[in-house]
């Protein structure tokens, strides 16, 4: 029997729900990593080998966890990163991620190849709630130019520019089954008939530019205003051209370990590229986020005392919302928050600002 929401006490029992309960084309999908799915597991696992070292007798009676991302104030160093698809798992799909995202006051990104229509997304939102936008870029950059001008004009407060898939990685689990779901409006933004024998990320991918470059960024810089961010960014010295070209923004990420597999965790790139920048006096010059197995708030609190800004979620929000629709979405960032409540006060901080390398033991990790 399926248990109840209630009894779902962290984010990885949504997934363990949601394999039992979700079509087996959505759950291929959603869970599936490139090859033989080494990054994936170790995008959680990589967040083990970093320790704490923990502040005793600090006053931690108030706890405040809010920060800035972007010039956007956010309740959590947290955004619900773009996942494609979102009808798979549920009817309503990305707009009751839209809904989570507003209750909790954190910033939804909207992917390309969402299956409600940008616009939709868009509506959904209500008042001064801050979405972003992530971009797969087309072959026919008159597509892609009237996508980033229609967001901006829509009030999209960040333009995140995937650069870790200019082919879609293999993955076999989603190639296996029988895929005859995809949405007509993620056939429309891709403007080309789909090929469903080979799984669904393919199916919707072909329009994907794999000739785009360093070269096109002053492009894309030109014809928006909304901050430019690199999604995908996986070595230090991508990090300084990104900082190089006036980008706003890198998220090191290996696209939650479905593009190359054997692409370092984002954490680990995190400890190679923060002591870089500081040593440059880069730290203040672009702001950087990681995602990718991110399941606990410590895996959060670990990310911001190496120099993150904030971290993306994936999967976990799309398995609640499979599962459970919008309580259990709910119910994942309430658990987050709960959790980060509970750990600031045990590493001794009452304030984001306070998360410093010092309150971590990072000599696990591979680069030491
Ligand atoms: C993704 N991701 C992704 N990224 C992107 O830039 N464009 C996209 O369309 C998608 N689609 C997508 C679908 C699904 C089902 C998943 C699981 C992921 C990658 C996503 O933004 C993010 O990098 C990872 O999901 C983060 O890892 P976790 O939190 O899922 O472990």
């Amino acid at each position: 029997r399926m248990p109840i929401l209630e009894q779902c006490y962290n984010l990885m029992d949504f997934e363990a729900v949601a394999r039992n309960v979700m079509k087996k084309t959505a759950w291929a999908y959603y869970s599936s990593g490139a090859d033989d799915e080494i990054t994936m597991r170790e995008n959680h696992s990589a967040f083990h080998k970093i320790w704490f070292r923990p502040k005793i007798l600090v006053d931690v009676e108030k706890v405040d966890f809010s920060t800035t991302m972007l010039g956007t104030k956010v309740d959590l160093p947290m955004y619900v990163t773009a996942t494609a698809l979102g009808k798979l798992g549920h009817h309503e799909g990305e707009v009751l991620l839209t809904r989570a995202a507003k209750k909790h006051n954190v910033v939804q990104m909207i992917p390309t190849l969402a299956s409600c229509s940008f616009d939709e997304i868009m509506d959904a939102a209500e008042g001064d709630q801050v979405q972003w936008m992530q971009l797969y870029v087309n072959k026919d950059r008159s597509i892609t130019k009237k996508i980033v001008e229609h967001a901006e004009k829509r009030g999209c407060k960040g333009l995140f520019i995937t650069v870790d898939a200019p082919q879609l990685g293999r993955r076999e689990k989603d190639m296996r089954v029988k895929f005859d779901d995809v949405g007509s409006n993620v056939q429309s933004s891709s403007g080309e008939a789909t090929d469903k024998s080979q799984g669904a990320a393919r199916a919707i991918s072909s329009f994907i530019d794999p000739s785009l470059s360093w070269k096109d960024i002053p492009w894309f810089q030109s014809i928006t205003k909304m901050p430019i961010i690199l999604k995908g960014v996986q070595r230090v010295e991508d990090v300084i051209r990104a900082v190089e070209c006036g980008v706003q923004g890198v998220v090191l990420s290996n696209h939650g370990g479905r593009q190359l597999d054997f692409a370092r965790s984002g954490i680990e790139v995190l400890a190679e590229v923060m002591p870089v920048l500081r040593e440059r006096g880069w730290e203040n010059r672009i702001e950087i986020y990681i995602d990718g197995g991110v399941r606990r708030a410590t895996d959060i609190i670990k990310a911001l005392c190496l120099g993150a800004k904030g971290v993306g979620i994936g999967r976990p929000f799309l398995y609640a919302m499979s599962a459970y629709g919008l309580p259990g979405v709910d119910r994942a960032i309430q658990l987050l928050k709960d959790e980060m409540e509970m750990n600031m006060r045990l590493i001794g901080c009452t304030s984001v600002d306070q998360l410093n390398p010092t309150l971590i033991d990072t000599r696990g990790l591979s680069m030491h």
